[in-house]
């Protein structure tokens, strides 16, 4: 049989666009945990329908970015820079991001009826409509279409206006916070409605999904059902609970490769002597990467023994630097890392390595194989991507995980990690210690446990059970009627 379509819709499309003369581009695999996975899913006749990261506003440039975006079976969505300003920039990023990771609204912003809310509220939505088209435009009666995250909250409703027997499921790769949290945004209920207007609707966590239900019962008066969220016409919108994963061989395939054993060389001869702990984060508030540095520096003044022993690696990928918020954190964590290092370093050696920019997929493969504890702080993460890879590439040297209990991720590697809660920074220091003295049996015990989840639950699974899910869910309501 001919495997079934799939539209999957995302803000971010997994390449992003360079411009390298009036129509011709280069293009470059996206940052990003929602990219990662989605590359992981392979039996599909998937397309993809998103951004390219790129305001492309001559048609010469429309034109030619389609083409080299349809070899890799992308279809673009043009969004022009205001629109990118109030809806990315803005709604998305300095308002649906930090609520959703319990970081609370930005102040100027907490009353409904300031101009700025309303104007990005109104791009949102705008924007929304603008990628309804394009899938509009492509589909095919019999597809699924899968839309993905925060950004495309709208879109449900937008595509069910326009047939209402489209059959579509949304899926949200941050947490949903208590309904308390989200009872704080002005425009709650609305985007609560166009999200139920979906089939399917799934999240990382079995949490998540509750904090969803009883969003809609509390806010919308909606009634909840084990099943998920029913309106007043007995239509069900069915919330469900799909953990993601990674896929997992890649990596370990990755670790054969020439290029990448001689990299780890390399990096083992650099560290020769010393720890190496390791950090992957998009330079993003919701990381706690200062928590992460703060904690690090408590440790080595508690430790002075371990100061040449021991350093810790920071990849800190640049990400929506057009945000204030983003570019305040930035300078924050190089003025914290340029004193620990002025405190602790020598003339040979400092205690922190931290870079600012993205590592290929090689070079990301073989620091983590060289890491010897991991250190993931987040305050608040959707599931954490980065935990699975480490642990995927860790079948030989069986370091230890230090992961924050606010990370979805916890709720599947709590058993082989060290879990921690990332504000306090005395634990933090206290687990480091613990994973540098770890004997190798209990680090060999926990590795175990980690890598069979890592590697039974996997990105192409995940993606199977929502789309399978998401058409049984639609024969049940046809047999409801
Ligand atoms: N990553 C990347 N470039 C890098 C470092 C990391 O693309 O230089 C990837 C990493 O492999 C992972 C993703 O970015 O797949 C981060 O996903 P995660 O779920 O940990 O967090 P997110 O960035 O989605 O918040
Ligand atoms: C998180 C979000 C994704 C997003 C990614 C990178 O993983 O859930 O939707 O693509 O961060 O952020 P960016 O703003 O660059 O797309």
């Amino acid at each position: 049989p001919p495997r079934q379509r799939l539209l999957v819709v995302a803000n971010r499309l997994p390449v992003s666009a360079v411009r390298r003369s009036e129509d011709s581009w280069s293009l470059e695999i996206s940052a990003g945990g929602l990219v990662s996975a989605l590359l992981g899913v392979k039996e599909f006749e998937a397309r993809w329908i998103g951004w390219a990261g790129v305001n492309v506003p001559d048609e010469i440039g429309q034109k030619s970015l389609t083409k080299a975006l349809a070899e890799k079976r992308c279809i673009p969505v043009f969004l022009d820079e205001e629109i990118v300003h109030q809806y990315y920039n803005g709604y998305c990023n300095n308002i649906l991001w930090p609520l959703f990771h319990y970081l609370g609204l930005p102040q100027e912003d907490r009353l409904a009826t300031t101009k700025s809310f309303q104007s990005q509220f109104a791009a949102y939505k705008k924007a929304n409509q603008m990628f309804a088209e394009v899938v509009n435009g492509n589909y095919e009666e019999g597809d699924v279409v899968w839309c993905h995250d925060y950004h495309l909250m709208f879109l449900p409703e937008c595509l069910k206006r326009h047939n209402s027997s489209m059959k579509v499921g949304w899926f949200l790769h941050t947490p949903f916070p208590s309904s308390e949290i989200h009872r704080t945004l002005p425009s709650r209920s609305e985007l609560l409605k166009a999200v139920l207007a979906a089939d399917l609707v799934g999240f990382h966590t079995y949490d998540y999904a509750r904090h969803f239900v009883s969003a809609c019962t509390r806010i919308l008066g909606l009634e909840g059902t084990p099943e998920g969220v029913e309106d007043d016409q007995g239509r069900l919108t069915r919330v469900a609970a799909f953990p993601i994963g990674i896929d997992s061989e890649r990596f370990v395939r990755a670790l054969e490769v020439p290029q990448v054993q001689d990299h780890i060389k390399e990096l083992k001869e650099r560290f020769a002597g010393r720890k190496v702990m390791l950090g992957v984060d998009r330079l993003d508030m919701i990381k706690g990467i200062p928590q992460k540095i703060l904690a690090f520096e408590k440790f080595l003044e508690e430790n002075p023994k371990w100061c040449e022993k021991v350093v810790l690696l920071q990849i800190a990928v640049p990400t929506r630097t057009d945000v204030q918020e983003y570019q305040k954190l930035t300078s924050q964590v190089h003025e914290i890392v340029g004193r620990i290092n002025g405190k602790f370093g020598s003339l040979t050696a400092v205690p922190i390595h931290h870079l600012d920019r993205s590592l290929d997929f090689h070079a990301l493969c073989a620091v983590y194989a060289v890491t010897d504890v991991a250190l993931v702080t987040s305050l608040r993460d959707g599931m954490n991507l980065v935990s699975y890879e480490f642990v995927a590439c860790q079948d030989a040297k069986k370091g230890v995980l230090i992961l924050s209990e606010f990370a979805g991720a916890a709720q599947s590697l709590g058993a082989g990690a060290l879990l921690v809660n990332p504000w306090n920074i005395t634990e933090v220091a206290a687990s480091i210690g613990k994973a540098l003295n770890m004997s190798d049996e209990e680090r060999e015990k926990r590795h175990r446990l980690n890598f069979a989840h890592v590697t039974t639950h996997t990105a192409q699974e995940w993606a199977e059970t929502f789309v399978s899910e998401l058409n049984d869910t639609v024969v049940e309501a046809q047999l409801r009627i």
